[in-house]
This record gives structure tokens, C-alpha cells and sequence, in this order.
């Protein structure tokens, strides 16, 4: 049974007995009888009313689903999640984050209804304000499956990454989970039915002792956070057999299924008269960024390519969201280069805007996504050895052309297909009708908890 918040309905039990009313004080006055029986029809229907009103039944999409994974919202002190917020200005060293924390995360509306300027480390915000609100949450920590921890660790990450004192950078993590280990709920199985989503990559999480400093803390080097389950924008392919890959949060988040078959549909109907295109910039003297100077060199010089570059003094359509998936969806490959990382917020909105994404490393996606994309990689990418574009021994342009229309158009559905999974639907939806990113998280969370037996709840 699922238990949702209390409900203002007074159970069945507790109403008044319609019948009463029924009976009739004096037998021998018809026209009192009639008045009662009246009066106890009106009450009756007033009671329907007054049902049909306060016990919602939800609509099939909004409940539940079958045995539905159950999850349960720790309630931290708010230094932990929203009070980081009140100093939004400083929470970032290279940006101020109100404008992007506004809005449930969601950040600036833009001109059209459910888009937003959404800020690309942000999920964490998004991720809880959904499940707040979703049909599979429950206020019962005894019949929860699942446990979500609501820290904002990517947001606070970034405040502290040029605090040099370590052991101060990593305080608010070492606190985070002295509090959890307290908690009766985190005693149950040691805290593997738990999860905690980060707007941040493994590795702003992940601090080696030895070697560069770059700003990390170690949340994710915690023995007890070894036992959670990580959800991050980006995972460390080798190390991060607890952490799972999520998308990057893109600019489209609808709150119905109509508006996401409208805009699939205008993606199938777009005419893209340019083979390819790479919006980004590059990056002096990031070894592994190297390919990206052969990226920007080469869609340079082809007629077909349509070069975007972010830079300071760059194009101006490289930070308007619109402009980007405007380049984007009228191209056929989109071209996604590493940068400061392996992954890119940019591969997800090529794939909102319907352009088959064009991928030099296997941990651009195929290592990170699993959860949301296709095992078969060629079905709706394409790979190219960083290497060959490197040694400068084939073209983009050659490669991509080699490819066939009907197969470019057969890969570009599937593409469409993968929008709504990979979308941060608005976290106020009711009446989603399809899996979105965070449905498709719950679901493989209690899959992964069922598998390892960790619980059996009636
Ligand atoms: C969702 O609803 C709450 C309560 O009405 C409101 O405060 C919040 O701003 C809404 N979120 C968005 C993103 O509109
Ligand atoms: C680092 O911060 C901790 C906690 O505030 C403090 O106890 C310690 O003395 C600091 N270390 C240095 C080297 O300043
Ligand atoms: C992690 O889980 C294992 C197995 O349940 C348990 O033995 C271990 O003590 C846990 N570690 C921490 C730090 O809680």
C-alpha cells in the first residue's frame, strides 16, 4: 500500500451515517417525509461532492507505479541542501549562481513556456525538488526501498575550491556523514539502500593525496559514502563502481507528455542543411583537450561544419540556449569534444535538439549513461579515435559523410527517441505521462537494491 501525505479526506468510517437523516420525525406528515428525504439526498450529494474533491484520485500516470520503488526524503539541516543558497552569490568562484539557483534549479525562464537557462551543474536542485514532489515518495521511512540524502555537494564543492586548508574544505562532507551514520534508517543496511545526487563530476568529489590539487574535497572517498549510491553528472570510469551516471540538466523541462511528443515531432520535421557543427572553445594547454584545436581548426575550414566558439570575445550565440539549439538543430552530427572533462553538458542538448552526437572517447557517454543509453553505441552515435582527428589522418568531414542518409536518419530517430529519458521534466509536474530522467534513476536504484537482497518489505 503506499503511503502518501496525510490527506485532509476524513476516512469512510468517521462520516455520518447518511441513513439518519432518512428517518422521517413525524410518519404522518407526507410532506415532512418528502422534506427528509430531500434534505438526506442533499446531504448525500454534498458528501459525493465533498469526496470527489478531497480524496484525489490520481491520474493513472501519477501514481505510483506497480511495485513502484519507495523512497524515503532524509530532512537535513539546511546547511546541507537550501541554506547554501542564501549565500548564492559565493557559490561559485567564476559565477554567481542566483540567477541559476532560482526557479528549483531550474533557473531563468526563457521566452518559451518549460524552457529555461538552465545552469549545466545544477541537477542536484532539480533532482530533489522532483522527488519532492513524486508519486513515490513516501513519509514512512519503514516501508521505503530507498533513501535519499538531499545534499547540495557539487554547489558547495565549488565554494571551497580554492580553500586551502583541506580539512576545512572537506567538513561539511566529514559532517554529512556523522549525520547519517546517527540515523536509524542508515543502521539498516549500512547505508547501501542510500543515494545522493551530485550537479558535479566524480572528480570535484574524488581528491588525491598525491599529485595537483584542483580544488576537490573527498566526499566521495568516505568509507560510509562508498556504500551509497552516486548519482553525478560525470562518474570516474574506473574507480566509481557506486557511481552512475546521469545527464546534464538541458534547457527543456515540460511538465506533460503533450508537450514533449509537440517538440520531438518538430525535431523529426527540421531541416538540417548542415552536415555538422561543434559549439565550444578550446582549451590552452589541457593535454586532454588537445583534440579540440584539431576540432575547431577542421569544422573551420569545411563548408559544411558551422563553428560556434566559446571564448571571451566569442560568438555571443555560444550563451544564449535558443541560439545553441538553433545551430544544433539544423545540423546532422553534433560534434562532442572533451573539455575540463571527459563529459559535456553539450552532448545532451544535441540530442534535444534531434543531432547525432559525434563522440572522441568512450567516456564522453558510453562509460557514463548507461542507465539511459542504448547498448548498441552505433545506433545512435558515432565514434571517432581522437587520434585519427589528432594525427590528422582522416577529416571529420570525410567520415561523416560516409555515413548514409537513411542511416543518419535511422540513427536521428533514435536520438528523438532517447528525449525523454534524458529530460528534467519540471519539477512541479503532476501529470508527467512518460519517464524522465529521474524515473528512469528510481527505477535502476531499486533494481540494484532488490538484486542485492538488501530488504524484503511486504
Ligand atoms: C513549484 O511549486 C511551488 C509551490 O507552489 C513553488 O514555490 C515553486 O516555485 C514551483 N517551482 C517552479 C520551478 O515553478
Ligand atoms: C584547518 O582548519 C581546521 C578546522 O577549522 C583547524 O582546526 C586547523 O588548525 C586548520 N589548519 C591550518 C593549517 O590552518
Ligand atoms: C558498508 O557496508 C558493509 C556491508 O554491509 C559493512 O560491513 C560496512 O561496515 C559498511 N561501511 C560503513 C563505513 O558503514
Amino acid at each position: 500500500m503506499l503511503f502518501r501525505k496525510p490527506s485532509p479526506t476524513p476516512p469512510l468510517h468517521s462520516l455520518p451515517s447518511t441513513t439518519s437523516f432518512s428517518k422521517t420525525k413525524d410518519p404522518h406528515n407526507n410532506n415532512n417525509k418528502l422534506r427528509y428525504t430531500l434534505f438526506s439526498c442533499l446531504i448525500l450529494a454534498s458528501w459525493i461532492l465533498f469526496l470527489h474533491h478531497h480524496t484525489r484520485i490520481p491520474p493513472s500516470t501519477d501514481t505510483c507505479h506497480g511495485s513502484g520503488p519507495l523512497f524515503y526524503i532524509h530532512t537535513l539541516p539546511s546547511r546541507f541542501n537550501l541554506g547554501l543558497l542564501q549565500r548564492c552569490h559565493k557559490l561559485n568562484v567564476y559565477t554567481n549562481m542566483c540567477p541559476h539557483v532560482a526557479n528549483n534549479g531550474l533557473g531563468q525562464p526563457l521566452s518559451t513556456p518549460s524552457w529555461y537557462a538552465t545552469h549545466q551543474f545544477i541537477a542536484e536542485m532539480i533532482v530533489h525538488a522532483r522527488l519532492q514532489n513524486h508519486p513515490c515518495r513516501t513519509w514512512d521511512p519503514h516501508a521505503a526501498l530507498l533513501f535519499y540524502v538531499p545534499f547540495y555537494g557539487g554547489l558547495h564543492a565549488s565554494t571551497m575550491f580554492r580553500e586551502p586548508n583541506h580539512t576545512l574544505r572537506d567538513s561539511l562532507a566529514v559532517d554529512l556523514v556523522h549525520f547519517l551514520q546517527s540515523q536509524p534508517s542508515w543502521k539498516r543496511n549500512n547505508g547501501k539502500d542510500h543515494f545522493v545526487a551530485l550537479g558535479r563530476t566524480a572528480w570535484d568529489f574524488m581528491r588525491a593525496e598525491d599529485g595537483a590539487d584542483f580544488g576537490a574535497n573527498i566526499f566521495l572517498k568516505l568509507p560510509p559514502v562508498r556504500n551509497m549510491s552516486v548519482l553525478t553528472v560525470e562518474r570516474q570510469p574506473w574507480k566509481g563502481a557506486n557511481q552512475f551516471g546521469i545527464p546534464y540538466p538541458s534547457y527543456f523541462h515540460p511538465k506533460t507528455l503533450a508537450e514533449m511528443l509537440t517538440w520531438q515531432n518538430s525535431m523529426r520535421q527540421r531541416a538540417r542543411p548542415h552536415l555538422f557543427s561543434f559549439v565550444g572553445g578550446t582549451r590552452k594547454g589541457l593535454e586532454k583537450a588537445k583534440v579540440r584545436d584539431d576540432i575547431v581548426r577542421q569544422c573551420g575550414d569545411s563548408k559544411r561544419c558551422v563553428l560556434v566558439r566559446c571564448a571571451s570575445g566569442g560568438d555571443s550565440r555560444c550563451h544564449d540556449p535558443m541560439k545553441v539549439l538553433e545551430v544544433m538543430s539544423s545540423s546532422k552530427f553534433c560534434l562532442q569534444a572533451a573539455g575540463d572533462s571527459f563529459t559535456r553538458r553539450s552532448s545532451f542538448d544535441s540530442v534535444v535538439a534531434g543531432c547525432v552526437p559525434v563522440f572522441f572517447s568512450e567516456h564522453t557517454a558510453y562509460t557514463q549513461y548507461a542507465w539511459y543509453l542504448p547498448a548498441e553505441r552505433g545506433s545512435y552515435s558515432v565514434l571517432i579515435e581522437e587520434r585519427e582527428v589528432v594525427e590528422g589522418k582522416r577529416s571529420i568531414e570525410e567520415i561523416l559523410m560516409s555515413v548514409s542518409e537513411e542511416e543518419v536518419e535511422r540513427m536521428r530517430e533514435v536520438v528523438i527517441g532517447l528525449i525523454p529519458t534524458l529530460t528534467y521534466a519540471h519539477p512541479n509536474a503532476t501529470n508527467l505521462g512518460f519517464p524522465d530522467v529521474v524515473d528512469v534513476a528510481l527505477q535502476q536504484l531499486s533494481r540494484r537494491v532488490k538484486e542485492e537482497q538488501l530488504i524484503s518489505i511486504s
